[in-house]
């Protein structure tokens, strides 16, 4: 299997349990067009992350790193009327480029999103009592993804599904010799999943539009 297969099964996907949506199709457009990196979640993973919140009747969703908000819409759409999403973005021109995204998706008074360094950001959440949070995706810098769980975890409840992105990179996570930082701090994550004993998780291997990569499930013990 190529890249080419693994995009042409992508479409398939799409066209066969997703559909057309105007909506995220000019999330993506006007992303680009404002020069926004095309590292977004794919279609079949955005609304894999749909599913999830869904079928866990998620409430309260924290997201670390927004870019042009695609992800965040996905996640938002699975929330009830009255749920919410915060979502956390270090660059302002990436924020701008999300609002506009969110309020021409109607989510506008559903996502609460903040800019700043999620680290910064983090413990101001924690003493505002916005936890505990249902579920948390955790796909800003790759090199603070460690404490980034430690943050998802304070977090949360017994229960909590805690979502990391990109962290196969195609294959290059399985290789201790990497001199890739990015693939030195998923390592050093999920070394730290391994280790924590509040929680139980797992990884998946992704092929698609976006390549070979992966997402890890963690899931906050009793
Ligand atoms: N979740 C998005 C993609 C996020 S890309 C989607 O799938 O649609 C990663 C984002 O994390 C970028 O926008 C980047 O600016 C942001 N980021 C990087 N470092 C950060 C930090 N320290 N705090 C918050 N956001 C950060
Ligand atoms: C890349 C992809 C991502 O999903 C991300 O969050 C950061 C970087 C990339 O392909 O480089
Ligand atoms: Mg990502």
């Amino acid at each position: 299997m190529s890249q080419d297969a693994w995009s042409d099964v992508d479409r398939y996907i799409g066209t066969m349990l997703l559909g057309e949506d105007e909506v995220l199709d000019a999330t993506l457009r006007d992303s680009d067009a404002a020069g926004l990196p095309s590292i977004s979640v794919s279609a079949a993973q955005g609304k894999l992350l749909h599913v999830l919140t869904m079928a866990m009747g998620a409430r309260r969703i924290l997201e670390l790193g927004t870019l042009g908000g695609y992800s965040a819409i996905w996640l938002a759409r699975a929330l009830p009327p009255d749920g919410t999403l915060v979502t956390l973005e270090l660059e302002a021109k990436h924020a701008d480029v999300a609002r506009r995204n969110l309020a021409r998706a109607g989510l506008a008074e559903r996502i609460d999103l903040r800019v700043g360094r999620a680290l910064d950001l983090l413990p101001r959440l924690a003493a505002e009592g916005a936890a505990p949070f249902d579920l948390v995706f955790i796909d800003a810098d790759k090199g603070s993804y460690t404490e980034y769980l430690d943050w998802a975890i304070r977090l949360s409840r017994p229960g909590t599904l805690i979502i990391a992105d990109n962290v196969i990179r195609k294959g290059a996570v399985a290789d201790p010799g990497s001199d890739d930082p990015n693939v030195a701090g998923i390592r050093r994550f999920l070394a730290a999943v391994a280790a924590e004993p509040r929680v139980t998780a797992t990884a998946i291997q992704t092929v698609g539009t976006k390549g070979h990569d992966g997402l890890a499930f963690i899931v906050v013990l009793p």
